[in-house]
Formats: C-alpha cells, sequence, structure tokens
C-alpha cells in the first residue's frame, strides 16, 4: 500500500494534498499516514498469526502520542527502553500490562516505574541487571518476570552503527551463559523467568539471520527446560526491512515463513519488536526551498529541513528519496539513476555543518525559491533523532486519516527552545 501517491502533477497523503499541508502549517513539516501505520502493523499480525504473537511496537522509532495510541487501539503492544518511553505508553492510554522493557543501563527508577506497571517483561542484559531487578522487586514486595537478552553472535548485515546481535556489541549476555543465567534466576525468589529475548540490529533486509536466530531461540529453550526452567517466551525482537528506495524490503510474511516452524518446534510464545516498518513508509518530511546556488561546480538547493531534523543521512548515510511535492517532471522510478531534464544537486539545510546533507549528487528537477519538497521514508528514527541543534525549533506533525488531517505535535516556537534554562 502507497500512502503517498502523485496525482494530477500533486503529492497526495491519502486524500489530502501535501502542498495545502505545508501551506496551512508551515515547513519543516512531518506528515503521516493513518492507513499505512494501520496496514503495516496488521500485514505483521496477519503474517504471524499462527502463534498469536504479541507484538510490541518499537516506540523508539517514532514516539508521538497519537501514533501509540492509534497502534495500541489496534491491538499493538510495546517495547519500551527508558522511563521516558514508559511514560509515553501510559499517556498515550495503552495498556503497560503487555510492555517489553529493553536497554542496557536500566536505573532502579525505572525498574520501579515498570513494576509498578505491571509490564510483561524486562529483556535484561546483563547480570547486574538481574541484581538490581530482583532488589527493586524486593523493595515492592513483587516477583519481577525477565527474559534473557541473549547475543546469538549473528551478522545481520546491516549498518555497522546499528548492528546489535553480533560479539562483541554492547547488548545482551552471551548465548552460551543461558543454562547459568537461568539458574540464577531460578534461585531468586523475586524473579520469575518468562522466556528469552534476541534482537539482530535494524534495518535487516534478509531472512538468513532471522532464521539462525530463531533455530538458536529454539535450541536454548530446548536446552532450558531439559534443566527444568519454565520458559514460554521467544521474544525476536524488531529489525524487518523497509524499502527506502524501491522494493528492496521483504514482506513480514517473508520473514513469518523462516521464524514460524522454530517457535512452533519451541512450542512458545512469540513476541515480536517491529518499528521502521511498521512507521518508515507511513511518514514524509516537507521542507521548502529557500536558496539555489551554483558554487565550486556544483549545484546546491538549500531547503529549510536540516540535520537538526533528519539526522539519518548525516550519521548513516542513509538514502531518502527526495522530489518536489508538485514537480514539472514526474517521479521517477529509479532515484538513484541519471533522470531526463534533472541535474545533479545536493540537497542541504541550513545547519553550519557540511555533514547537512539529505542528499548528495542527487538528480531533481530545476527548483525554485519557495518550492516545497518532499523527503520520503521519514516516518521512522526521523522526529525521535531529531534536535535543537543551530537553535532550530523542532517541525510540526501531522496525522491525516483520509480526508481530514490533524496536528499532532504543534511547532516548536522560540521560546520552547529556552524553557528549561534558568539565568544565573
Ligand atoms: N527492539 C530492539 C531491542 C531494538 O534495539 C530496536 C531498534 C528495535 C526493536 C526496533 O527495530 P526496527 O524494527 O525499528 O528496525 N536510528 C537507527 C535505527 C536504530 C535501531 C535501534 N534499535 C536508524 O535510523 O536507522
Amino acid at each position: 500500500m502507497e500512502a503517498f501517491q502523485y496525482r494530477d502533477g500533486e503529492l497526495y497523503c491519502e486524500n489530502v494534498s501535501v502542498k495545502r499541508l505545508a501551506e496551512e502549517y508551515g515547513t519543516p513539516l512531518w506528515v503521516y499516514s493513518q492507513a499505512k501505520l494501520l496496514h503495516e502493523f496488521k500485514a505483521i499480525r496477519d503474517a504471524f498469526a499462527e502463534a498469536d504473537p504479541v507484538i510490541c511496537y518499537s516506540v523508539k522509532a517514532n514516539s508521538n502520542l497519537s501514533i501509540l495510541e492509534l497502534l495500541g487501539q489496534a491491538g499493538s503492544s510495546f517495547d519500551v527502553v527508558s522511563g521516558g518511553e514508559l511514560y509515553r505508553v501510559q499517556q498515550a492510554g495503552a495498556d503497560p500490562t503487555k510492555v517489553v522493557f529493553a536497554g542496557v543501563g536500566k536505573t532502579d527508577g525505572e525498574i520501579r516505574a515498570a513494576l509498578e506497571a505491571n509490564i510483561l517483561m524486562f529483556n535484561v542484559e546483563s547480570e547486574g541487571e538481574l541484581d538490581a531487578i530482583s532488589a527493586v522487586a524486593a523493595e515492592l514486595g513483587c516477583v519481577a518476570p525477565v527474559a534473557l537478552r541473549l547475543n546469538p553472535d549473528i551478522d545481520a548485515k546491516t549498518h555497522a552503527k546499528t548492528t546489535t546481535g553480533k560479539r562483541g556489541n554492547k547488548f545482551g549476555m552471551d548465548i552460551e551463559r543461558h543454562n547459568e543465567l537461568a539458574a540464577k534466576v531460578l534461585a531468586d525468589p523475586h524473579l520469575e523467568l518468562r522466556g528469552i529475548h534476541m534482537h539482530l540490529g535494524s534495518p535487516i533486509l534478509t531472512t538468513d539471520p532471522y532464521e539462525a536466530a530463531a533455530k538458536k531461540a529454539r535450541d536454548v529453550v530446548r536446552q532450558l527446560r531439559a534443566e527444568g526452567h519454565e520458559t514460554n517466551w521467544i521474544n525476536l525482537g524488531g529489525g524487518f526491512g523497509l524499502s527506502y528506495k524501491g522494493d528492496e524490503a521483504p514482506p513480514a510474511s517473508t520473514y513469518a515463513e523462516v521464524i514460524l516452524p522454530y517457535v512452533r518446534e519451541a512450542e512458545c510464545r512469540l513476541a515480536l519488536e517491529p518499528g521502521r516498518s511498521i512507521c518508515g513508509n507511513a511518514g514524509v518530511l516537507l521542507s521548502q526551498v529557500i536558496f539555489t546556488k551554483h558554487e565550486g561546480g556544483k549545484q546546491f538547493v538549500i531547503q529549510d529541513a536540516a540535520m537538526n531534523d533528519l539526522v539519518r543521512p548525516a550519521m548513516y548515510d542513509s538514502f531518502h528519496r527526495i522530489w518536489p511535492v508538485a514537480p514539472r517532471v514526474p517521479a521517477p522510478v529509479d532515484y538513484e539513476a541519471e533522470i531526463a531534464g534533472c541535474q545533479p544537486v545536493d540537497v542541504v539545510g541550513p545547519v553550519c555543518e557540511s555533514g547537512d546533507c539529505l542528499a548528495k549528487n542527487r538528480w531533481l528537477p530545476e527548483l525554485h525559491r519557495g518550492e516545497y519538497l518532499s523527503t520520503f521514508s521519514a516516518g521512522a528514527y526521523g522526529t525521535v533523532m531529531s534536535s535543537n541543534y543551530n537553535s532550530r525549533p523542532r517541525g510540526a506533525e501531522v496525522l491525516v486519516d483520509g480526508e481530514n488531517a490533524r496536528l499532532i505535535r504543534r511547532r516548536e516556537t522560540y521560546d520552547d527552545l529556552i524553557a528549561a534554562e534558568r539565568l544565573a
């Protein structure tokens, strides 16, 4: 399902003209499609239906309250990595009893809040954390549900900065230690072993790493049971691919095909933590051209969205399609190839760093001051990673549903920039 389509020479989000939104709300502006969010959530749920999975939408991908509320109402649960994300889930009115909580550095305060919220389980990443959870649970007089986050030493063949399941990454505990760790949980009256967790990295465009992980998970569960440990959950994390360029990411059903047989054999409940694949292509970032210039033999398009808004190109050299909202040249199929009627340009923002570049040597039609551009696949790891660098207020966010659009985060003001500061 395509949420954003060109019709009559203009970009639409569902049935709303994106240009109209840019005019009404200004730029930079994040626009999301409700239908696409629900479509992708349901695609995963349906693909894994046989296992009746608990799908814990990964809040870090896009944590806007309205998006959490929408997914919660559609039956999603949530994967959180901080007290702040748990707070958001609660503020969105979602049920915290199906929340899973990962992260290598949970504080006592965060552990306490999670126990008080009665979450489904902690994905525990170190022995020290087991001790800390046990101590807080003892204080509260409860038993804490835990899953062991195991590092399976699988190369997910993704970006070095987002690979998490290789030996030597900071996440989880060595998979070989599962029996010893399970014994530690069993011996502790304030801990209850619910299952095991693995997350390999993000985004993962092939199924092999998932197949290898599911197989290892099945084997670990069997070994734990042979040792007398009740282990009823396998959580395989998130990381499903997203098509940034064309259709390079396989559908959820392709991942399901390799994962489900092992879950069936392990006779376990399945949890998943997809983020990017649900919200990535449900959102775009709209910007407006401020100037164009030709210097040093290069053409630059300077527009009002920058690395403080969408940091992915600067941080990971990520590719995002960019095209005018009302183009004179129809959108191409291949954004990386030479395009007739276009010229190669650098699309840059106003931030004072050469790395503030959303696209390099990208073929684009001639652009003029005031024109609107759309940066696609910006729904995941966009707003959540944005900052106020260069004292730039963050843009607004709008959620489209059919013919309707509503503001789900107002644009920040200069007063917002200094609200937490004090003159000494
Ligand atoms: N579960 C755990 C434990 C994770 O660490 C992550 C992502 C997810 C689930 C969700 O993965 P997803 O389904 O969204 O791929 N900022 C980077 C991505 C960092 C991902 C961190 N962990 C980017 O912009 O590409």
